[in-house]
Order: C-alpha cells, then sequence, then structure tokens
C-alpha cells in the first residue's frame, strides 16, 4: 500500500478526498493536517474531525495547521461555496455529528515530518522499489511550505500532489485558482523546493461533475445515516456552485489528487514548468504554466491535463460504499 499524508480545508470536496484517502486498499492513511482555507483553520479542523469519525476513520490522526497565508494578511475563506461551518449541509449548520475525538496538541510541520520520516525509514528497510510518502495537498501551500522550509531533507522523501491552479480560466480570479491564490509565497515556495510535484488543475477536476446519476450510485448501494449525509453533503455543494458559477453540476476537485495517488494511469499529463505569480497586483497565485518550454527554465510539475471520469467515479463511489456502516 501506498503511504498517503493529507493536508486539506474541509469542505465539501476534501470531505470526500478524506473518504477516498481513507477508504481506498491501496492507501494507508498516515494522517491529516488542516489549514485556513475553505473557512478558518478551527472550523476547518473540527471539520476534518468530523468526517474521519462518520467514515469510521477515527484513528487517524489529525492536527491543526497554519491559521494564515505566509505573507498575506488573512485567508480568503469560501463560505459562499462551503458555508458558514465550512461544511455546511441543507438545513443550514455543518451537515455531519460532532466528533468525540480531538486534533493532536502539536505543530503541524513537525507532526507531518515525523510521521512521513518515520513511514519513509520503513518503505527503505522494507526494500521498496519508491520509497516516497505521497503527500497530498488540497487546500492553501502553507503548511506544505513550511514543512519544506523546515525539514529541507523531505524533498527526498516525498512525491506532493496538489489539487490547485489552472492552465488557464481560474475561479476564485479570472487566472487563479482558490487554493493557490490563497496564499501565492507559499506555492511558489513548493514549485520552487525541487520536490517530484504533481498538479491538478481546474481543468481536470472540473470533468469531475457531480451529476444526478453520480448522487444515484452513491444512494442505490443501501439506505443508510451515513449514506443520507454524504448526499446532503454533495447536495449543498451543488446548490451553492449553481448559485456562484452558474454550473449545472459541481465539480468535486479534491478526491481527483488523491485519484491521481491511487491510479495514475487514470490521466494524460505533461512535464511542464509551472511558476506562480506573486508579484502582480492583477494575477496574484496564477500557476503560469509554460507549455511551449519558452522559458528555457527547467521542468518542474506533472501537470494532469485529463483524467478518465467514469473511473474517478467508481474509485470515489466504492470507497464511500466502504465507509458507509464502518
Ligand atoms: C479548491 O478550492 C476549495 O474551495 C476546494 O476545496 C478545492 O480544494 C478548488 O479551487
Ligand atoms: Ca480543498
Amino acid at each position: 500500500r501506498q503511504e498517503i499524508w493529507l493536508d486539506c480545508d474541509p469542505g465539501h470536496d476534501d470531505a470526500v478526498a478524506l473518504i477516498l484517502a481513507g477508504h481506498n486498499p491501496a492507501l494507508h492513511l498516515l494522517g491529516v493536517s488542516t489549514v485556513a482555507g475553505n473557512q478558518t483553520v478551527e472550523k476547518v479542523t473540527d471539520n476534518a474531525l468530523r468526517v474521519l469519525a462518520a467514515a469510521g476513520l477515527a484513528h487517524v490522526p489529525v492536527v491543526a495547521g497554519a491559521a494564515k497565508p505566509l505573507l498575506r494578511p488573512v485567508p480568503l475563506l469560501c463560505a459562499e461555496i462551503h458555508g458558514e461551518s465550512g461544511l455546511d449541509g441543507p438545513l443550514g449548520g455543518p451537515v455531519l455529528p460532532a466528533a468525540s475525538h480531538g486534533a493532536l496538541p502539536g505543530k503541524a510541520p513537525v507532526c507531518m515530518f515525523e510521521a512521513i520520516a518515520a513511514a519513509h525509514a520503513r518503505l527503505v528497510a522494507g526494500g521498496a522499489a519508491d520509497a516516497r510518502v505521497h503527500l497530498v495537498a488540497t487546500a492553501a501551500l502553507t503548511n506544505v511550505a513550511l514543512l519544506l522550509a523546515l525539514y529541507p531533507e523531505v524533498v527526498d522523501m516525498v512525491e506532493v500532489t496538489i489539487m490547485g491552479g489552472c492552465l488557464g480560466v481560474g475561479n476564485t480570479g479570472p487566472v487563479m485558482e482558490f487554493n493557490i491564490q490563497t496564499d501565492p509565497e507559499a506555492a511558489r515556495i513548493v514549485f520552487e523546493s525541487g520536490v517530484r510535484l504533481a498538479m491538478v488543475p481546474l481543468e481536470v477536476t472540473h470533468t469531475a461533475l457531480v451529476t444526478t446519476s453520480v448522487l444515484q450510485r452513491v444512494r442505490t448501494h443501501q439506505p443508510s445515516p451515513f449514506l443520507g449525509l454524504m448526499t446532503d453533503l454533495l447536495m449543498f455543494f451543488s446548490d451553492t456552485y449553481a448559485t456562484v458559477f452558474k454550473m449545472k453540476d459541481p465539480p468535486l476537485h479534491d478526491p481527483c489528487a488523491v485519484a491521481w495517488v491511487i491510479a495514475p494511469e487514470l490521466f494524460k499529463t505533461e512535464f511542464l514548468r509551472v511558476d506562480v505569480e506573486t508579484v502582480s497586483t492583477l494575477s496574484p497565485g496564477q500557476t503560469v504554466c509554460d507549455i511551449w518550454g519558452q522559458s528555457r527554465l527547467p521542468k518542474n510539475c506533472t501537470v494532469c491535463m485529463e483524467m478518465d471520469v467514469a473511473r474517478f467515479w467508481d474509485l470515489v463511489i466504492d470507497a464511500i460504499h466502504a465507509a458507509d456502516g464502518v
């Protein structure tokens, strides 16, 4: 099994990424860190605990990370899509019941390093062909940048996969995607770190649409309180996306990054130079993807360009059903 750490800001799509990371048989979820993004770090940490408890994953450690971006004074937050709690349901307020367990007391980069270094050492000792631990980030890259700055040796221990960025049109800015726009400086540190890096941009995640037939597949397993909650969660997101982006069906961004770790054969990719705009007043957080190699700078990122959407949904729906009743 692949060792994976998930850094996130649940968030409706992060919630499903947690379930996919925790319930796909090819993965072992080492732990979860949170960062301010869709909501404040207090709220997204509480949401991560709620999701893990509801999905039979309360044993997975959670640590709260950065409350604000590295340089920018406040996180953007995204209540218009994820509600005031960050994980609202159709009745307002959080969709999932409160968890009875809490987060670890430590600092996120320290806990991340300890878990990653230990898992990497186990993989090396076991003679693994590739001893890299997967660090998947589905939120602003603040915690990941701090981890790489504090522990540069991590560069050789991990492969980082992010849901973030875009080649063209953005979502929270004309050419900016929310996770990168929230902390452009952190993203720049990660993209320039030399770490093995893969990016799943909006162009791919906008093909992972929660259609009525996807919702029906979630529900048709067997009626249960958990599947009822999952349906509420996905339908809330559907309404806010319709209001804000006039999209008939909402894109489930974050599980796409987990799917890349499970099944890279589902993706078409390009290895490109990607730089993060940090100084512009027009487009801070833009991911500048050098498709034609015109910058002549070294390539630094595997960019996912297309995904096999049907097989993606098979992975997600299997994980949701595996979580049901655990
Ligand atoms: C990203 O922004 C957040 O609102 C989602 O959880 C996802 O990680 C999409 O731009
Ligand atoms: Ca997210």
